[in-house]
């Protein structure tokens, strides 16, 4: 009997701060930085971002997006038998978030591992466990995506800091013998790491470099496009479907253009993506399992839906999962 990979829980959550684009342009009209709620909406579709208080981590959120995502699966903790973090803000250098959230979870023995693709951070991990999971080395994964990119900004610099929000988003994904996961597609480019990095490491107990977000957006916005709908492509063909065949289109929420170049490119209309940049901002590896969540919570996707997820992010990565819900 085949083995497949199937989603039996979502979850997610969201820091209890929510700052509106007034909030944030008052906050940082004290620093002499200039941006408006109507320059933000117009270019990017956010309205507000939620950032973390201080002392809150990225394994607080993805324990909060975890627990959800196993009660909706049914399942406690010590079912599970595999836990990736997709995050680019981790709680330290070492050791990885995911040990830590297991930790919070109150278990230990699963392998447990972060895994660092920025905004295609999710995509890559979900086709990690499923990869795991058909090839009998997991039965039971929690998948997070957990960023605090409130703590890698740069609030000098207008072009970036009223992009990005802090969340967490998880899923469970379950050994099955019903497809669940239809096909995968991950891709990066190396070359253009350049246009959407954090530059600074650490070395000698300082931080080498510039430790906050730097971004080409006008680079970045047309790689994005281009690389989104040929992933899309490629991943329908693998599965043996086509764009008719998708029931709802789930984005990396980055940029609401971005969403509706990649939708007018797949003709797949607006009213089959789920957008929730407008709330929540861009939230790197946590914006498609938050959307995702959103999407199932709200009634809109059901069970048995095809979904297709894509990622775009820094490194310059990219991927797409098509999966039957
Ligand atoms: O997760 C993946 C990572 N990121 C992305 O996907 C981002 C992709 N890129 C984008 O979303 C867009 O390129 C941005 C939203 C970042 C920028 O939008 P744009 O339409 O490409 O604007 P622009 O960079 O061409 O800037 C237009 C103008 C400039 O002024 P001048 O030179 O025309 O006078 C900017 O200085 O807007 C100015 N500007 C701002 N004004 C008010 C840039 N940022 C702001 C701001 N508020 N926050």
């Amino acid at each position: 009997m085949t083995r497949y990979s199937r989603i039996t829980g979502t979850g997610s959550y969201l820091p209890p701060r929510r700052v509106s684009n007034a909030d944030l342009a008052a906050e940082l009209a004290t620093k002499g930085v200039e941006t408006s709620d109507a320059w933000i909406v117009e270019r990017t579709g956010i309205h507000a971002r939620h950032f973390c208080a201080p002392g809150v981590n990225c394994s607080d959120l993805a324990l909060e997006a975890s627990r959800m995502a196993l009660a909706a699966a049914g399942r406690t903790p010590s079912d599970i038998d595999l836990i990736i973090v997709a995050t680019s803000t981790p709680d330290m250098v070492f050791p990885a978030t995911a040990c830590i959230l297991q930790h919070k979870l109150g278990i230990a023995g699963c392998p447990a591992f972060d895994l660092q693709a920025v905004c295609s951070g999710f995509v890559y991990a979900l086709s990690v466990a499923d990869a795991m999971i058909r090839s009998g080395g997991a039965r039971r994964a929690l998948i997070v995506g957990s960023e605090v990119f409130s703590r890698i900004l740069d609030f000098n610099d207008r072009t970036t800091c009223v992009l990005f929000g802090d969340g967490a988003g998880a899923v469970v994904l379950e050994a099955s013998d019903q497809p669940g996961v239809l096909a995968t597609e991950l891709h990066a480019d190396g070359s253009h790491v350049g246009i959407l990095c954090v530059p600074g490491s650490v070395s000698g107990g300082q931080v080498l470099g510039d430790p906050l977000l730097k971004m080409d957006g006008q680079a970045v916005f047309k790689l994005a496009v281009g690389v989104l709908d040929k992933a899309a492509r490629a991943v329908l063909a693998k599965a043996g479907k086509t764009e008719a065949d998708i029931d709802w289109l789930i984005p990396h929420q980055a940029n609401v253009r971005i969403m509706q170049s990649t939708a007018r490119k797949l003709k797949v209309s607006m009213d089959k993506v789920v957008v929730t940049v407008g709330e929540h901002g861009n939230t790197s590896a946590a914006s498609i399992p938050l959307a995702l969540d959103a999407a199932v919570r709200s009634g809109r996707v059901e069970r048995g839906d095809t979904l297709l997820l894509e990622g775009v992010g820094g490194g310059f990565t990219w991927g797409a999962v098509l999966l039957n819900l």
